[in-house]
C-alpha cells in the first residue's frame, strides 16, 4: 500500500494519500501555535490506525492548564510563568489556580485555605489502616493504597459538590497520609495535624514532631517545601497525569484515579529519579570525588552510567525548574549554615557537563531532579520520601487534569488500538499431542 501525506489544497487540512484514495484531515492549532493533525476519522475512513509507542507524537486531549515549550525552557500554569509563581505565590494559591483556572481573590484563597485546614485529619479508623502494612513498606505504595482507601470512606454519588469535597479532602489529607506513611516506617506514633500551622509547616510538624518533645517548624524549611511543591504542581500530559486521565476516563472516582497516578509516579523513570541523583553524588564521593572521570563514564556507551538529573524528553535547552531550584538550594544551605558536599559535587558536575561537547550536542541539561534531592536532604527528608514529596506537589495538577477531562465533551473512555503481531488462527492442540 503506497501512503503519502502532504499539505492539502484546502487550507487547515493535511491529505493522506493511500492506494489511489485520499483522506483530508483537519489541522488543529493551540493557543501557543502548536499544531496537530486530527486523525479521529482515520480508522473509520481508511481502516488504518496510527502507531506511536510511548505516545511521543500523540496529543491525547486539548488542555488549558499547563504550557511547556521544551526548546525555549518555558513552563506556565494557566498562562503564568513558573518563575513568577515561584517568586510570588504559595502552593495553595497555585493549587487553586490550577484547579479553577484563575488566581484566587483574597477571600477565595482564605476560604480555600480554611476548608483545607478543616479537613486535614483522617478518620480514626483510617489510622488503623496503616497497621496492616509492613513497617519496611516503601511510602509510595503506602500512599497509593491509602488514597485508594479514602474512596471507601467517602462514597457519595458524584455531583459537583461531592467532587469539590473530594478535591478539598485530597489536598488536605495528602500531607497527613504522607507523614503517616513515614511515621509508620519509623514505628513512631502518628502526629495529629495542627490547624494553626500553614500547609507546609503542618506537613513538617507531622513528619518531624513527636509527642515527647516540642518541635518548632523552621520557616526557612517550610518556605523551601512550599517552593518545591509549586515547581512540581503540574507538567501537562506526563506518565502519571496521563494515568490519572486514563483511569478517570472510565468514570472511576477521583480517589481511585489519583491512587493510580501515584503508582505511575513511583517508577524510577518518572518520579524516582531524584533519589538516583543523590545516590550518584554519594557514589562519586565514595569513589574519591573524581567528577571528570564520572562525566567521561556517562559519555561512554560501553558504561551503563548516566548523568542522573541530566536530560529531559521535553526540555532541550534548560529546565526552568532546575534553574530556580539551583538558587534555592544555595539559599537554603546558606540560611541554615549547612555545607553540602553533594551540592559541591553537583555544581562541579554541572560545570564540566555544560562545557562538554557530548552534553552540548545531545542537548542534555540539568532537570528538576538534579537539585531537588539536595534540598530534600538539607530539609531532613529521608531519601525514600523524595518521591512522596513529588506526589504532594503534583496532586493539584492531577486533580485539575481529572476535572478538565471530566468536563471535556471530547472525552471518551481511553482505549488504544494495537498492531497484532501474534500467531494467526490455528487449531486447538490436545494435551497428548503437545510436545
Ligand atoms: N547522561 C548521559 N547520556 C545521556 C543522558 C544522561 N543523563 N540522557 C540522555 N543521554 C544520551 C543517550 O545516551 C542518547 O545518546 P545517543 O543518541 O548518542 O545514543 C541521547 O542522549 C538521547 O537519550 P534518550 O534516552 O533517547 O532520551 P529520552 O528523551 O528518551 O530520555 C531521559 C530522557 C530519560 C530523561 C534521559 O535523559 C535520562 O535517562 N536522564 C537521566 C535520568 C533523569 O534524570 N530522569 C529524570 C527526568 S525529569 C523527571 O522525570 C521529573
Amino acid at each position: 500500500m503506497a501512503i503519502t501525506t502532504q499539505a492539502a489544497s484546502k487550507p487547515g487540512t493535511v491529505d493522506l494519500a493511500y492506494d489511489g484514495k485520499s483522506l483530508s484531515m483537519p489541522i488543529i492549532e493551540g493557543s501557543e501555535g502548536e499544531i496537530g493533525i486530527d486523525v479521529a476519522q482515520l480508522r473509520n475512513k481508511t481502516g488504518m490506525i496510527t502507531f506511536d509507542p510511548g505516545f511521543g507524537n500523540t496529543g491525547a486531549c486539548r488542555s488549558t492548564i499547563t504550557f511547556i515549550d521544551g526548546e525555549r525552557g518555558i513552563l506556565r500554569y494557566r498562562g503564568y510563568s513558573i518563575e513568577e509563581l515561584a517568586a510570588r505565590s504559595s502552593f495553595l494559591e497555585v493549587a487553586w489556580l490550577l484547579i479553577n483556572g484563575e488566581l484566587p481573590t483574597g477571600t477565595e484563597l482564605e476560604t480555600f485555605s480554611r476548608e483545607v485546614i478543616h479537613h486535614t485529619m483522617v478518620h480514626q479508623d483510617f489510622g488503623r489502616f496503616f497497621d496492616g502494612l509492613p513497617k519496611d513498606a516503601h511510602p509510595m505504595p503506602v500512599c497509593a493504597a491509602a488514597v485508594g482507601a479514602l474512596a471507601t470512606f467517602y462514597q457519595q454519588p458524584e455531583t459537583e459538590q461531592s467532587i469539590h469535597d473530594s478535591v478539598t479532602r485530597l489536598i488536605a489529607k495528602m500531607p497527613t497520609i504522607a507523614a503517616y506513611s513515614y511515621k509508620h516506617s519509623l514505628g513512631q506514633p502518628f502526629m495529629y495535624p495542627r490547624n494553626v500551622l500553614d500547609y507546609c509547616s503542618n506537613f513538617l510538624h507531622m513528619m518531624f514532631a513527636n509527642p515527647c518533645e516540642e518541635y518548632a517548624v523552621d520557616p526557612v524549611l517550610a518556605k523551601a517545601v512550599d517552593l518545591l511543591l509549586i515547581l512540581h504542581a503540574d507538567h501537562e500530559q506526563n506518565c502519571s497525569t496521563s494515568t490519572v486521565r486514563v483511569v478517570g476516563s472510565s468514570r472511576a472516582n477521583l480517589f481511585a484515579s489519583i491512587a493510580a497516578g501515584i503508582s505511575a509516579l513511583w517508577g524510577p523513570l518518572h518520579g524516582g529519579a531524584n533519589q538516583q541523583v543523590i545516590e550518584m553524588l554519594d557514589r562519586i564521593e565514595s569513589e574519591g570525588g573524581d567528577v571528570r572521570a564520572f562525566v567521561d563514564r556517562a559519555k561512554d556507551k560501553k558504561d551503563n552510567s548516566r548523568l542522573m538529573g541530566f536530560g529531559h524528553r521535553v526540555y532541550k535547552n534548560f529546565d526552568p525548574r532546575a534553574t530556580i531550584l539551583k538558587k534555592a538550594c544555595t539559599d537554603v544551605l546558606n540560611a541554615k549554615g549547612l555545607a553540602s558536599r553533594q551540592l559541591e559535587i553537583a555544581m562541579a558536575l554541572e560545570e564540566i557537563a555544560l562545557s562538554d561537547d557530548y552534553f552540548i550536542s545531545h542537548k542534555l541539561y540539568p532537570n528538576v531532579d538534579f537539585y531537588s534531592g539536595i534540598i530534600y536532604k538539607a530539609l531532613g527528608i529521608p531519601v525514600n520520601m523524595f518521591t512522596v514529596m513529588f506526589t504532594l506537589g503534583r496532586l493539584p495538577g492531577w486533580i485539575a487534569q481529572w476535572i478538565e477531562m471530566r468536563h471535556d465533551p471530547e472525552t471518551r473512555i481511553v482505549r488504544p488500538r494495537q498492531i497484532y503481531t501474534g500467531p494467526t488462527v490455528r487449531g486447538y492442540v490436545p494435551m497428548e499431542a503437545r510436545t
